[in-house]
């Protein structure tokens, strides 16, 4: 009996935080989208920008160590214990994602202290950016 509260628990916990992690990506591009209309307006772009930084940034540490938490990676390891050739592609999208933001906060930042040479690259990786954070966001829903 005991046995069965605690699977049901599990499976409650688990569809928990896959929940929230679902919440908190969604937040993440819909602020993304909405840092991109308001590009050219710093008083709105950046904090729109760090503000789906965050979201994201919560919502990996949870994919991540959620089920460490509960059991369903390598004890060891920490990896998941089934991979398998779409979780690869929605992990390298994940991680080409974080790589983008943390390259656009950087830039951002001497766009913000005066230098506008960086503002042509912060456009490029702004593409490369959108199609990996969107492609994650799309395969998370395929796996
Ligand atoms: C991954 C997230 C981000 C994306 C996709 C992005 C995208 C863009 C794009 C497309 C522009 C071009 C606007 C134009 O056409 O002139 C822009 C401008 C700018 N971005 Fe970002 N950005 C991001 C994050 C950030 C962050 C975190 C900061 C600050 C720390 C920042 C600071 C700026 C600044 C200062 C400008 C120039 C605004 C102006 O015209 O004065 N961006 N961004």
């Amino acid at each position: 009996m005991a046995f069965i509260d605690f699977v049901q628990g599990f499976r409650r916990q688990m569809e928990t935080l896959t929940t929230i992690a679902t919440l908190l990506a969604t937040a993440a591009v819909l602020l993304v989208i909405a840092g991109l209309v308001f590009a050219k307006n710093r008083k709105k772009h950046v904090p729109l920008m760090m503000a789906a930084f965050i979201c994201d940034m919560i919502g990996l540490v949870l994919v991540e160590f959620g089920p460490l938490i509960y059991g369903q990676s390598d004890a060891v390891t920490g990896l998941a214990t089934a991979p398998g050739l779409l979780k690869s592609i929605h992990a390298a999208l994940a991680t080409a994602s974080v790589v983008g933001y943390i390259l656009q906060i950087i830039s951002g930042k001497k766009i913000l202290a005066g230098d506008r040479t960086r503002l042509d690259r912060h456009k490029t990786v702004a593409r490369v950016f959108l199609l990996a954070r969107l492609g994650a966001y799309i395969t998370m829903f395929m796996l």
